[in-house]
């Protein structure tokens, strides 16, 4: 059974972080040792319910939060083999994200370390996103350019310290995810809608519908998948209005090909222009097959390198924020027991 190695062990070599993640509609908790090693990543979807709704529904995703917070807490320690009284700190994640959703994390979190006088460490779910890498792939180090495209955000950072970053570009209306989800929803396809889009898209042909790349030529970082969503909705729209059949695994095959160029070409982009070899890729758009062998095969042109983690670690999971927690853990940081939810923070806002 692991014992606490004491808060004045500030190397944390083997520190023991808890990390609690509630942001959307997993319900999750893990034990991360050293900043390394998985010792229990415990994941309570809640896909299930909200597919009956077509997508999250907040206050649902809120209750059932409270009613799992607590039995999948004990699951993690209990797979972890570890006590309460073992925890060196607890890292929850306290935005962005639904604000219910984010308060059930927050206050189990803030609770168990108020009992236990254990430091609270609150964590940013998008840094979760690219410490899902660190865990992944241990030897890999700045400076690199990290492209986080999930069902809340995309973001395109350059990265010359672990901690510190330097957002290029962040889309300017829906995320990428989101886009995935919403057109998904049109076609009549289950919530998520992006491993949906993935599936059908096997057996279609990418160059079917020419479907608009929101900024691909413009000069910036920046991405934009409105301009996407609206294209293909109304593509769907004409076809019924006709009559006629859809052909689903075209629209899909068009759909992923249109978000993965731009992804990807935006992203190696960045990495030339910053000089970089590495780039990594994260957040639960990143389990998608096209966009991982896409930015591998155009960072390969240049000799770059491409790293993404397993699926389980892309898509929400309470390990990445362990991971991410135990880092500021080890530089000293402590959040107050008046951090709040913010439901709207961004990567760079201050930390709290
Ligand atoms: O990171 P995540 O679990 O939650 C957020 O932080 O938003 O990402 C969920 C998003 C959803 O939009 C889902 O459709 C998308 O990731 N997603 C995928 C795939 N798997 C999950 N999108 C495309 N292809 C996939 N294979
Ligand atoms: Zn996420």
């Amino acid at each position: 059974m692991a014992r606490r190695q004491g808060i004045s062990n500030t190397l944390g070599q083997d520190a023991l972080i808890l990390g609690i993640e509630t942001s959307c509609d997993e319900t999750a908790a893990s034990v991360v040792q050293g900043g390394r090693k998985i010792l229990s990543n415990v994941i309570a979807s809640q896909v299930d319910l909200h597919r009956l709704y077509g997508g999250v529904v907040p206050e649902i995703a809120s209750r059932k939060h409270i009613e799992l917070i607590m039995p999948v807490v004990d699951l993690a320690l209990q797979e972890a083999d570890v006590e309460l009284e073992a925890l060196d700190a607890i890292a929850v994640t306290y935005g962005p994200g639904l604000v219910g959703a984010l308060l059930v994390g927050l206050s189990t979190a803030k609770a168990m370390a108020l009992a236990l006088d254990c430091p609270l460490v609150g964590v940013n779910h998008i840094e979760g996103h690219i410490y899902a890498n660190v865990l992944e792939h241990p030897t890999v180090e700045p400076p690199l350019v990290c492209l986080t495209v999930s069902g809340g955000h995309t973001d395109l950072l350059y990265i010359d310290t672990y901690g510190d970053y330097e957002i290029l570009g962040r889309t300017r209306d829906d995320a990428a995810g989101e886009a995935f989800d919403k057109i998904a929803r049109v076609l009549g396809l289950d919530y998520p809608g992006g491993p949906e889009i993935a599936r059908l898209a096997t057996g279609g042909n990418p160059e079917a519908i020419d479907f608009p790349r929101g900024l691909m030529q413009a000069d910036t970082y920046d991405f934009s998948f409105s301009g996407l969503k609206t294209a293909a909705i109304n593509y769907v729209h004409t076809i019924r209005q006709r009559g006629d059949e859809l052909n689903t695994p075209d629209i899909a095959a068009s759909l992923q090909a249109a978000i993965v160029d731009v992804l990807a070409q935006k992203t190696v982009a960045a990495a030339k222009a910053y000089g970089v070899k590495t780039i990594l890729l994260s957040g639960g758009v990143g389990a998608n097959e096209a966009l991982r062998n896409e930015l591998t095969k155009t960072a390969g042109c240049l000799g770059m390198k491409v790293y993404y983690p397993s699926k389980v670690l892309c898509t929400d999971n309470a390990a990445m924020i362990a991971c991410a927690g135990h880092y500021r853990f080890i530089r000293g940081e402590r959040s107050p027991w008046s951090l709040n939810a913010a439901p709207q923070l961004r990567l760079g806002d201050p930390v709290a």
